[in-house]
């Protein structure tokens, strides 16, 4: 295993995880050592493919590699039952063969989706993670999870079907949008608070530095500390592939953003902008608890500030509707929901006895802020 690479490891599979600045060069050389020597389907969305897409069809090709491409729109619109069959109908008609490949190069959505076509096409194929988001190389593109939306639900219908790599070239984020590179940090910081105390303290360190995307990028401590983010759900995955046990840590910050992305309408609220809010409340509840010290909720805040992110909600929301949103959220059980707190920087609690009154104080706090 080189510096670069982690290995996500399960009962059934292991794989390399590569971060690195430059990475996709490497990837027809890589796909040969995987032994994939089949045809190519290359799915993207339209802001991703025409910065990456035809350079790297053009170096499959010079490597003898046969590749098909598809566009989507771009955006969580195309996670849907219209995208999904479009893709089947392309792979189907195009004599798609079970030694073939998918190719996943975009963010989440990419990812979500072309990994749930390889999972069902011909009753799986493999696929390659290629992430273009931050968000996407520190958490979507590692675990295995694929899905579509529902009208009634995000992420309804999908399955677990582990890619055969993930492949995060950390040159693309040159590109991707200032707000959706910041929303990805909350993930980051996420992943220091819930296992990494010195990821998190880097991230402090860097802050300024990694502020600017295009010079962050270039960084040299850049793509050392993507990894090291990714290195987080790497862990955690490979000790519980199915959510039965630690990945439920993974969900810090999530009870009350995924509401708040519900009460809000989605798209209002970046996922990472809601998840800082969110991971601000669980601190306060942690602290009203006497879990985590006040100087610590103080420092996470400061580092979410720091990264460009809100810790509360400038419109008033009505805090019944949060209350009553996050007890649909669906890591509810037994009608308790399982608050995931900190303890300190670098490790937390899984609590199904949090009090509502504590809750509700924290919700009505984040939901009216006093400016
Ligand atoms: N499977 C999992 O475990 C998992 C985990 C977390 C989130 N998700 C899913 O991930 C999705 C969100 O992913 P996301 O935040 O990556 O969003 P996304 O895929 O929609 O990408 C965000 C935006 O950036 C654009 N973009 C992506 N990379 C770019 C680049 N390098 N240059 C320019 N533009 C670029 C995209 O076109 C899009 O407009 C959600 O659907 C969520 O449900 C899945």
């Amino acid at each position: 295993m080189n510096n670069n690479q982690l290995l996500v490891t399960t009962a059934m599979t292991q794989y390399p995880v590569i971060v690195a600045i430059g990475a996709l060069d490497t990837l027809p050389e890589r796909l040969a050592g995987l032994g994939l020597r089949g045809a190519l389907w290359l799915i993207s969305d339209s802001a991703v493919y025409p910065h990456y897409g035809p350079a790297l069809e053009q170096q499959l090709r010079a490597a003898d590699y046969t590749t098909h491409s598809l566009t989507i729109p771009s955006g969580e619109a195309s996670k849907s039952q219209e995208q999904l069959w479009r893709i089947f109908d392309w792979m189907i008609s195009g004599n798609v063969e079970r030694r073939d490949a998918v190719l996943a190069l975009g963010g989440g959505v990419v990812g979500d989706l072309a990994g749930f076509v390889a999972a069902s096409v011909l009753r799986g194929i493999a696929v390659v993670q290629l992430p273009t988001t931050l968000l996407a190389m520190i958490d979507a593109a590692i675990g295995g999870k694929t899905g579509i939306n529902h009208s009634l639900g995000k992420n309804l219908i999908g399955a677990f079907h582990q890619p055969r790599m993930t492949l995060a070239d950390t040159l693309t984020l040159r590109t991707l949008p200032p707000r959706e590179l910041r929303a990805g940090w909350a993930e980051a910081i996420k992943h220091g608070v819930i296992r990494d105390a010195a990821l998190f303290s880097d991230l402090e360190r860097y802050a300024d530095d990694f502020r600017d995307p295009e010079r962050g990028v270039l960084h040299p401590a850049f793509s050392d500390l993507v990894r090291r983010a990714a290195a987080v759900k790497v862990a955690v995955v490979s000790a519980d592939e199915r959510e039965q046990g630690e990945r439920i840590t993974l969900n810090y910050g999530h009870t009350l953003a995924h509401a708040l992305e519900a009460a809000t309408g989605y798209g209002r609220l970046l996922h990472g902008e809601a998840v800082a809010i969110g991971m601000h409340a669980a601190a306060q509840i942690a602290e009203r608890l006497g879990l985590f010290a006040l100087a610590d909720v103080e420092r996470q805040r400061r580092l979410i500030a720091a990264y460009g992110l809100p810790t509360d909600f400038l419109a008033t929301i009505d805090p019944d509707e949060i209350m009553t949103l996050m007890m649909r959220d669906k890591k509810v059980q037994r009608k308790r929901i399982r608050w995931v707190l900190p303890t300190a920087i670098g490790s937390v609690v899984v609590r199904d006895d949090v009090s509502e009154v504590i809750v509700r104080a924290v919700v009505e706090e984040a939901c009216a802020p006093k400016r």
